[in-house]
């Protein structure tokens, strides 16, 4: 059942908005706004306990001392929490490793943590998904 409310907001931030809503061709404001406060929750569920799935992505240079053999062994640390790992080769030094992660939100942290930290990783991020079950 949708219920209505009204919301005041400076001008100038519902330009903003506007834009927002046409770069994405949603189809009103409500539909935007509905996204926009699911995301919110999804990323509160995230945070806390909840189980997610994540991708962490690393690139790093295959020639940096032993650092291929410590981003397996990490990986062997959580294997449980492992879903798939996809490695590209990007170039000539450098590597790409996409890895798809499940489990509680904190150990999915501390296991993209890891990696991230690890000496020759020139880039590394962990993305966020969860399903928002409570949220439909
Ligand atoms: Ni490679």
């Amino acid at each position: 059942m949708l219920k209505r409310f009204s919301i005041s907001l400076e001008e100038k931030l519902l330009d903003i908005f506007d834009e927002h809503i046409k770069a994405r061709s949603y189809s009103n404001r409500s539909e935007a706004i509905r996204d926009l406060i699911r995301k919110t929750f999804i990323k509160e569920e995230w945070q806390s306990d909840k189980q997610v799935m994540g991708v962490i992505s690393l690139v790093y240079d295959h020639h940096q001392h032993k650092l291929q053999e410590k981003v397996t062994l990490v990986q062997h640390d959580y294997h449980h929490h492992i879903v798939s790992t996809t490695h590209v080769h990007m170039d000539h030094d450098n590597c790409l490793e996409v890895i798809v992660v499940r489990g509680k939100a904190k150990e999915v942290q501390e296991l993209a943590d890891q990696l991230i930290a690890l000496r020759g990783v020139r880039d590394g991020n962990l993305a966020m998904s969860s399903t928002g079950k409570s949220l439909h």
